[in-house]
């Protein structure tokens, strides 16, 4: 995630909303670190040592071996870091540390950019690699952390949701490597465990029924093969409900009004419901084509036809399939989970069944009979 390692003296901004997993990831990065040989502290600024203990003892012995400093006064925190100058250190959480001599509570905007401001000074005299955990809303609305994105060498974002077991790291901003990658998470009993092969579960858990399509999409430089469903449903309401997670409300937005201009799948009065199975998010253009599958396959009540296949591809405001990166990549990726012919933007390979508009992809995912879509004849 980080482009090879943690730099010394360099600030890691990781970011999350709460009880999404921060301490426990931090905590057990710590630990292996701690297992490898080099020391470390983690500063709990929000818990007790004895909180901090029984997390750690879930976690793993080496979790049990971190050095914690439970302390929520800045310059006892400091005066620690300057004594002992561990190479790697964790502050939990940026916004519970509080800076004497300033006005405002603890997480207030000044407070939380002079915490991060002394601490940044200290790190880059003594060369310690520093991860500041902040705590931000799902929609990054809080004040706190957003204030130092400029400030740190690299904002990462724990997400997920709280109710299902998947998180995903993402790297917002990074001054020594790519952002492009994610890291795929479970989050059980024992901690968070990588998730290695997540194209695997989510292609077996996949449905087919009527609205559900398989989208090979990319996270960063990975490929994932994740399950979109999509509902679609008659309104009582004025303002029919669009309802998504795992990708942006304007995306569906967009799609449906190509849909209904390009390819007759009218759903202005219908509720639409798109979710992403498994609580992934799968922010990318590639995701067009799948969503439009999704929501036409639903409003018709017809499963995409033929053998289980996944598809990919962004979609213009002229009803036309554009390119995507990586097909190659996504293309292998379905052929690994033995999915047929991959419908796909031209130019994405010759073992993808390639097509070059909405409609085309239309025509060949689903059996076209009556244009008229089930709800709008409702
Ligand atoms: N025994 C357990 N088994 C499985 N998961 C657990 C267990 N205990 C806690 N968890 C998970 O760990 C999460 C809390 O992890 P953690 O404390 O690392 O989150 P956090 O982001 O640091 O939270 P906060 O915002 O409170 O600091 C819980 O929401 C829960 O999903
Ligand atoms: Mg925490």
């Amino acid at each position: 995630m980080l482009g090879g390692g943690l730099v010394p003296g360099s600030l890691v901004l990781l970011g999350g909303s709460p009880g999404i997993g921060k301490s426990t990831l931090t905590n057990m990065a710590l630990a292996n670190l701690a297992r490898a040989g080099h020391r470390t502290l983690y500063v709990s600024a929000e818990e007790s040592p004895e909180q901090v203990r029984l997390r750690a003892e879930r976690l793993s012995p080496d979790a049990l071996a971190v050095p914690v400093l439970a302390e929520t006064d800045l310059d006892a925190v400091l005066e620690v870091l300057a004594a002992q100058a561990p190479p790697v250190c964790v502050i939990d959480s940026v916004q519970t540390l509080g800076a004497s001599g300033l006005s405002g509570a603890p997480g207030s905007v000044g407070q939380v950019r002079e915490v991060a401001g002394q601490i940044m000074e200290l790190a880059k005299a003594r060369g310690i690699a520093v991860i500041l955990v902040g705590h931000v809303t799902k929609e990054g609305a809080l004040a706190g952390p957003r204030v130092l994105e400029h400030l740190v060498d690299c904002v990462l974002q724990f997400e997920g949701e709280r109710e299902r077991p998947y998180r995903e790291l993402r790297a917002l901003k990074n001054r020594f490597g790519s952002t492009h990658e994610a890291g795929l998470f479970e989050m059980r009993q024992g901690g968070l465990v990588e998730v290695l092969d997540a194209s695997a579960r989510f292609v077996a858990g996949a449905t087919r029924a009527p609205g559900s399509v398989v989208l090979a999409a990319m996270e960063g430089s990975r490929p994932l093969l994740v399950e979109v469903q999509a509902l679609v449903a008659p309104s009582e309401l004025e303002q029919p409900r669009r309802v998504v997670s795992g990708l942006h409300r304007n995306r569906l937005a967009l799609v449906l009004a190509i849909l209904q201009r390009h390819a007759r799948v009218a759903t202005g009065g219908a509720d639409v419901f798109v979710n992403v199975v498994g609580g992934v998010r799968v922010d990318e253009p590639g995701c067009d084509l799948a969503v439009a599958l999704a929501v036409a396959s639903a409003a018709r009540g017809i499963a995409l036809a033929g053998a289980p296949r996944a598809c990919f591809g962004e979609l213009g405001l002229t009803g036309e399939l554009r390119w995507v990166g990586h097909p190659e990549r996504r293309l292998a990726e379905a052929a690994r989970h033995e999915l047929g012919a991959v419908i796909a933007p031209l130019h994405s390979g010759s073992q993808a069944s390639e097509v070059a508009t909405l409609a085309q992809a239309l025509a060949c995912a689903l059996p076209a009979r009556d244009p008229v879509t089930v709800v709008a004849a409702a």
